[in-house]
């Protein structure tokens, strides 16, 4: 079969349509051309939108040999390092992979946890009633000190808050409408942007940075003994399948990926998750409920398997993904997929809001219902917010475990209320979709 059908406005259209309002953009080429669409016209490679579970399946599934998903982002690259996982090749990958998934693993949550809990009670701890917050800074907050305690396990000495500032000042400059648009560009189209030069702002953090993380890593290496339970120190004692263990510029790419990709992508879920705690009432009576008959003491690890809360993160993230879809997958060897034969250089695209809205899957889609996820499972294929395949989030355990126990953590202790009630929509943030700045005020101490 020929090609799917898509819009036929200009490349330079489309792009700038998807990058102002992506969820309404998707939601008209869904309802226009169904679940298969190609997009950006038919001057350039063929980009495919994907949602329906069989073809996420075979996307998902198919060999390395079927797909490459290097991201070829020179501005990713920049930060991220030439040997971080989001660049390398796929066989280059699958050796990233294996070194840098142990750190992950179910029985490292345990460790991870007494810090999540720790940290979000050591922010809120002083808060009286009357306080007027803005819920996506404290989140923030949160989110970055957790990743600099599991990465590097730092806490609260001179390089930790230089760090901590560095690093959320270089993501509001990389946010910037203007690198952000880069960010975002559809690779092809990237390539036509070649000549385009970093701010010079930018490049000088970066290096700022770099030289803190050199100095941590050098530190640790001369200490020897790697007493930390943190990422660093599980990557240390790490090799090679050669021996051989991990160079300083390996390291330091990715430390760098992982905070790139777990700071702001788990702070917005966690903004989001709250938002949704306290939007309607029955949600809120019930994560009570719950909560009230499994205090928090110390098996975190028990909090976070709640049936309740778990829903109510699982719908926080069907209803507005973090990441509308994964990383391109680019066709290598020819392959069919829904009836359509896609030839080599094909970008191929999963969406995963569209896959997230479907009737058929989530009766009801634009109703925000945790009870869905208590009546039925869904598959990989149906519910995908970390990705899937040889390519889904290393950070998936992690970045769940962090949102239940924080939001179990501020509804023990805190009675909130939104200072506006009002619906809120995502706006995008460079490559993810985060919820627009709100406010909610301390009502009570428990
Ligand atoms: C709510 C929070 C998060 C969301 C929604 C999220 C989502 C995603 C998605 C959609 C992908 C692409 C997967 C694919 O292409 O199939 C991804 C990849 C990745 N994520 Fe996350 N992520 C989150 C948190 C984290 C955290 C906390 C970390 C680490 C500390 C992390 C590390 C990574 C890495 C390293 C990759 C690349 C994996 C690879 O290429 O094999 N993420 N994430």
């Amino acid at each position: 079969m020929s090609l799917p059908d898509g819009p036929k406005a200009s490349s330079w259209i489309q792009t700038v349509q998807f990058f102002l309002r992506p969820l309404e953009t998707l939601d008209v080429w869904h309802q226009m051309y169904g679940d298969t669409f190609r997009v950006l016209g038919n001057e350039l490679p063929a980009t495919i939108f994907f949602s329906n579970p069989e073809a996420i399946q075979k996307i998902f599934t198919a060999t390395h040999e079927s797909f490459e998903s290097t991201q070829n982002n020179n501005l990713l690259k920049l930060l991220l390092g030439e040997n971080s996982i989001l660049s390398c090749s796929s066989e280059q990958h699958q050796r990233q992979k294996r070194i840098l998934l142990p750190p992950f693993h179910s029985e490292r949550m345990h460790d991870y946890s007494q810090a999540i809990c720790e940290i979000t009670e050591k922010i809120i701890g002083e808060w009286i009633p009357g306080k007027i917050f803005v819920v996506n800074s404290v989140m923030k907050e949160i989110s970055i000190c957790i990743i600099l305690d599991v990465v590097f396990g730092l806490q609260n000495d001179d390089r930790y808050n230089c760090l901590k500032e560095l690093l959320v000042s270089l993501f509001d400059v990389l946010h910037h409408p203007f690198n952000s648009i880069f960010l975002t560009l559809i690779p092809v189209l990237q390539k036509k942007l070649e000549f385009w030069r970093l701010e010079e702002s930018l490049m000088s953090q970066l290096q700022q940075i770099d030289k803190l993380v050199y100095s941590i890593i050098a530190e640790r290496k001369v200490q020897r003994n790697y007493p930390g339970k943190d990422i660093l120190s599980m990557l240390l004692e790490a090799s090679h399948e050669s021996g051989e263990p991990l160079t300083n510029i390996e390291l330091r790419d990715s430390l760098i990926t992982l905070l790139f990709a777990g700071y702001e992508t788990t702070s917005s879920a966690l903004s989001w998750a709250l938002y949704w705690s306290y939007f309607s009432a029955e949600i809120h009576k019930n994560l009570l409920f719950e909560l009230n008959s499994f205090p928090i003491g110390n098996d975190k690890i028990g909090i976070a398997q709640l049936p309740y809360l778990t829903a109510v993160c699982s719908e926080t993230l069907r209803f507005y993904p973090i990441s509308l879809m994964p990383f391109s997958r680019f066709v290598q060897k020819p392959i069919e997929i829904m009836g359509y034969q896609l030839e080599p250089d094909t970008i191929v695209n999963v969406s995963i809001y569209l896959a997230h809205q479907r009737e058929q899957v989530y009766p009801q889609p634009k109703m925000f219902r945790p009870e869905r996820f208590l009546e039925r499972k869904f598959s990989p294929y149906e519910y995908l917010p970390f990705g899937g395949g040889s390519r889904r989030c290393i950070g998936a355990a992690l970045a769940q475990l962090e949102i239940k126990l924080v939001l179990a953590t501020i509804l023990s202790r805190l009675q909130l209320g939104l200072v506006s009630p009002r619906p809120i929509k995502p706006i995008r943030r460079g490559l993810i979709m985060v919820p627009p700045t709100f406010e909610m005020v301390v009502t009570g101490v428990r």
